[in-house]
C-alpha cells in the first residue's frame, strides 16, 4: 500500500457486480426504502468554511473534481457571504473559475442576500441556496436579521434568481434544538419551512445544525411537515454528527420517505456561527450504510476515500469518518 492511498473495499470496483454490495459483505434491502437516494455533498462549503487554516483554492478545486469523479452529482462547492463573515470562502469566485464543468454534476453555491447572488451570476452559477433560521438568536448570529426579517431578505433574492432560470434550495437551521434557545417546537420549524418554500424554492433541506435530534425526533418533525401539506419529495436532511446520531436520524428520514441527503466527504463541517456544531453527517459512512441496503447512489466508495485520505493529507489530520478510518492507510 503506498502512502495515501485508500484500501480498495473488498467487493468494490471490478469485483462490483448483481447482488454485490460495494463493501463486500452482501446487500439485504429492508422494506420501506426508496431504492435511490441522492446524495448533495456538502464536503467544500459546509466542511471548509469551518476549517482553522484557509485551505488553497487550486485544493479546493481539486478536492471538487475528486468528488465528481467519485459520481457525486450535486456538490455544494462554496458561499458568497460576505468574507470578513466566512474568510474560508472569500475565494469563491476564484474556485468557481476553477472548476471544469462536470457532465450531469450540479455545483450549487449559498447565497443569502442580493449582494451575493450578483456575485454568483457574474460567475455564471446555475443553483443557489439561501439559508434561513428556524429560531430568532440564530437568524441574528447567523444573518445580522430577525426571524421576520430575514425572509424579506431572500424574497427578492429568490425572485431575481427564479427569473435568471437558476434552481433554488433553501435550508432551514436549528430544526432540532438551539444552542441559546434550547428545544426548538416543530410547528415553528414547519411555520418557518413552509415560508422558504413558498418564495418559489425547489427543496427545503432540514438542518440539525448543532447535531442534536434523534430519530423519533425526525420522524415527528417529517410528520409536521406532512401534515401541513409538505411531502417528502420537496424535503431533504441536513444531520450534523455531534452527538453520533446522524446516521441513525438519516435511516429515520429514509423510512418516511426522504430521497435527497446531505453529507460531507470524510465528515468535514460544522459552523463557524453555532460553537457547538461539529461536522456532518460523513458521506461515506452514508454510502457504506445504502450500500449495503442495496439503495441506489452512483457513488463510488472506494474512489471517495481515497479523495477524503487525500483531503485529509493536505488539511494535516485524519478524517472523522469511521468508514474512511477503516478502509483508509494505517
Ligand atoms: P451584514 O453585515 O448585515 O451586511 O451581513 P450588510 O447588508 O449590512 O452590508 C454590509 C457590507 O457588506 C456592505 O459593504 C455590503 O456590500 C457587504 P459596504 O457597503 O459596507 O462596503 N456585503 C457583502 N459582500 C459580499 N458578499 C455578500 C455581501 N453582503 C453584504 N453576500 C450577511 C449580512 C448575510 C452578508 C452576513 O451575515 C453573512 O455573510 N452571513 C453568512 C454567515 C454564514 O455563511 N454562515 C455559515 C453558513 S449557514 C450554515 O452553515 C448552516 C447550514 O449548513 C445548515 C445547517 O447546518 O443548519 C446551511
Ligand atoms: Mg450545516
Amino acid at each position: 500500500m503506498t502512502a495515501g492511498s485508500a484500501r480498495r473495499a473488498p467487493g468494490s470496483g471490478a469485483e462490483r457486480g448483481a447482488g454485490r454490495d460495494a463493501a463486500g459483505y452482501g446487500t439485504y434491502a429492508l422494506d420501506g426504502l426508496p431504492a435511490r437516494v441522492a446524495v448533495h455533498e456538502v464536503g467544500p462549503r459546509d466542511g471548509l468554511q469551518n476549517e482553522a487554516t484557509i485551505v488553497p483554492v487550486e485544493v479546493k478545486a481539486e478536492f471538487v473534481a475528486r468528488l465528481a469523479r467519485a459520481g457525486l452529482t450535486r456538490i455544494e462547492t462554496t458561499s458568497f457571504v460576505h468574507p470578513k463573515w466566512v474568510p474560508q470562502l472569500a475565494d469563491a469566485a476564484e474556485l468557481l473559475d476553477l472548476l471544469e464543468p462536470a457532465p450531469g454534476v450540479r455545483y450549487p453555491v449559498l447565497v443569502p442576500n442580493e449582494r451575493g447572488l450578483d456575485r454568483a451570476l457574474e460567475r455564471g452559477v446555475t443553483e443557489i441556496a439561501i439559508f434561513g433560521s428556524a429560531t430568532e438568536t440564530f437568524a441574528r448570529r447567523n444573518l445580522n436579521q430577525g426571524m421576520e426579517s430575514q425572509f424579506d431578505m431572500f424574497a427578492p433574492v429568490v425572485e431575481r434568481a427564479l427569473d435568471h432560470g437558476l434552481r433554488v434550495r433553501a435550508y432551514l437551521s436549528m430544526c432540532f434544538g438551539d444552542p441559546w434557545e434550547g428545544a426548538v417546537p416543530v410547528e415553528q420549524v414547519v411555520r418557518a419551512g413552509v415560508r422558504l418554500l413558498g418564495l418559489g424554492c425547489f427543496e427545503l433541506s432540514l438542518g440539525d445544525t448543532i447535531g442534536v435530534a434523534t430519530p423519533g425526533h425526525v420522524a415527528a418533525l417529517l410528520d409536521g411537515f406532512a401534515a401541513a401539506g409538505v411531502g417528502p419529495e420537496r424535503l431533504a436532511v441536513h444531520f450534523h454528527d455531534t452527538y453520533g446520531q446522524a446516521l441513525a436520524n438519516t435511516f429515520a428520514a429514509l423510512t418516511k420517505g426522504i430521497t435527497v441527503v446531505d453529507a460531507s466527504a470524510g465528515g468535514l463541517g460544522g459552523c463557524p456561527y453555532a460553537e457547538s456544531a461539529t461536522g456532518n453527517l460523513a458521506t461515506e459512512d452514508l454510502v457504506w450504510m445504502l450500500d449495503g441496503l442495496g439503495v441506489e447512489t452512483g457513488v463510488d466508495l472506494t474512489s471517495l476515500v481515497e479523495t477524503s485520505v487525500w483531503l485529509a493529507g493536505r488539511l494535516g489530520r485524519p478524517s472523522a469518518s469511521r468508514v474512511v478510518q477503516a478502509l483508509g492507510p494505517r
